[in-house]
């Protein structure tokens, strides 16, 4: 049997008839920037987030990066403020800090994502924290209470929790003062290129991110900030809408199988996150962690079955950020070592989960 870790081709044909319609009416509309097909998207996903503020953007980093200068520009933050990040993240998260001018501090993570402890050493050093819900965990209620009675604005990485709810019932999107999100194809909500999106429920914060992601114009003429040029395409804003509709349908199928993984998986050489993983959780990535990810990697590819890793070299290890080389976070640098991606998608079938575990358990 072969089991592809994404198959993105087939998710996506699910909405080929939509799509094409959608292709039709931007095609006919004769407005190719901006315009009602990104209002639209920007009003449901405000909905759908709990927030009453979206402002779409060209990618998910951009977005990140334009939460800070959006904050930089407000005086809501120093211009070259002290960001702390966890450790444990993709690249993106630490060069949105960079980009906005910013320093990034990170983190050891002792549970995949920040938790209280965490911050707790670094959190009167730093301006303002990014959460990163990554794999799709959302970062837990009380890290967001933590950074408030610090007084210290905390941001969410939502990249990858498209649609996760929190414990007190709050969506991804809804729990930060601002979260970043990427529509990249392979994310839970992906469109058929890039695109991004901020969701806010600070008003004045989303007005100078808008300002800020369409060159710092007040208007065609005039303008009082200097900006980017980020902006999402009406026709992605379109197959993103038609993809929102079937979001949580999709994610509930990707926790049956995370839920079908944690019942069935028995081998002390493959180990999985702790059962609280389950919780609060879009299932972007189901991560289990193997000493030998090489070999396990090569006995599953042997046996049909495509992983994938996220992510083999952290950020403060990258020749990009040489400044951070000489830091440790042993935690991290673990979980980058050990780290591999089983699939966990929408469509897969009974036989295909069932075959999975069988190869996993007998490895
Ligand atoms: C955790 C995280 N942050 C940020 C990004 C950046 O998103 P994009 O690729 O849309 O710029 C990604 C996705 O690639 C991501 O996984």
């Amino acid at each position: 049997m072969k089991i592809s870790y994404l198959p993105l081709r087939e998710l996506n044909a699910r909405f080929f008839h939509l799509d094409q319609q959608s292709f039709t009416a931007v095609s006919d509309s004769g407005q190719y920037i901006g315009g009602k097909y990104v209002e639209r998207f920007e009003q449901q996903f405000g909905n759908y987030c709990g927030v009453d503020k979206v402002v779409s953007t060209g990618n998910g980093l951009d977005a990140l990066t334009l939460i800070l200068l959006a904050e930089k520009e407000l005086g809501n933050l120093p211009p070259n403020a002290k960001v702390l990040v966890p450790a444990h993240t993709y690249i993106a998260t630490f060069l949105s800090i960079v980009h906005a001018g910013m320093q990034p501090v990170p983190v050891d993570v002792n549970n995949l994502v920040l938790s209280v402890k965490d911050l707790k050493s670094q959190i009167a050093k730093v301006d303002a924290v990014i959460a990163v819900d990554l794999y799709g965990k959302l970062v837990g209620d009380e890290v967001y209470a933590f950074a408030k009675a610090e007084q210290k604005p905390i941001y969410c990485d939502s990249a990858q929790s498209h649609g996760a709810i929190s414990s007190s019932g709050n969506r991804s999107g809804s729990i930060a003062r601002a979260s970043a999100f990427s529509f990249y194809p392979t994310k839970n909500l992906g469109a058929l290129g890039d695109g991004g999106a901020i969701t806010t429920k600070d008003h004045l914060l989303a007005a100078m991110a808008r300002k800020l992601a369409n060159y710092g114009r007040d208007n065609r003429f005039l303008n009082s900030a200097k900006g980017v040029n980020s902006r999402l395409d009406p026709l992605q804003a379109a197959f993103l809408s038609n993809r929102l509709a079937q979001l949580d349908s999709d994610n509930n199928k990707r926790l049956l199988v995370a839920q079908f993984y944690y019942h069935h998986f028995k081998n002390d050489h493959v180990t999985l996150a702790d059962r609280e993983f389950l919780n609060h959780n879009a299932w972007h990535v189901f991560p289990v962690f193997v000493a030998d990810r090489e070999h396990f990697q090569n006995y599953m590819l042997e046996n049909g079955i495509e992983t994938n890793v996220h992510y083999p070299v952290p950020p403060h290890q990258q020749e990009a950020f040489k400044e951070l080389n000489d830091l440790n976070f042993p935690q991290a640098e673990r979980l980058h070592r050990t780290e591999v991606s089983l699939p966990c998608h929408p469509l897969m079938s009974l036989t295909e989960m069932e075959y999975v575990v069988k190869v996993v358990n007998n490895y």
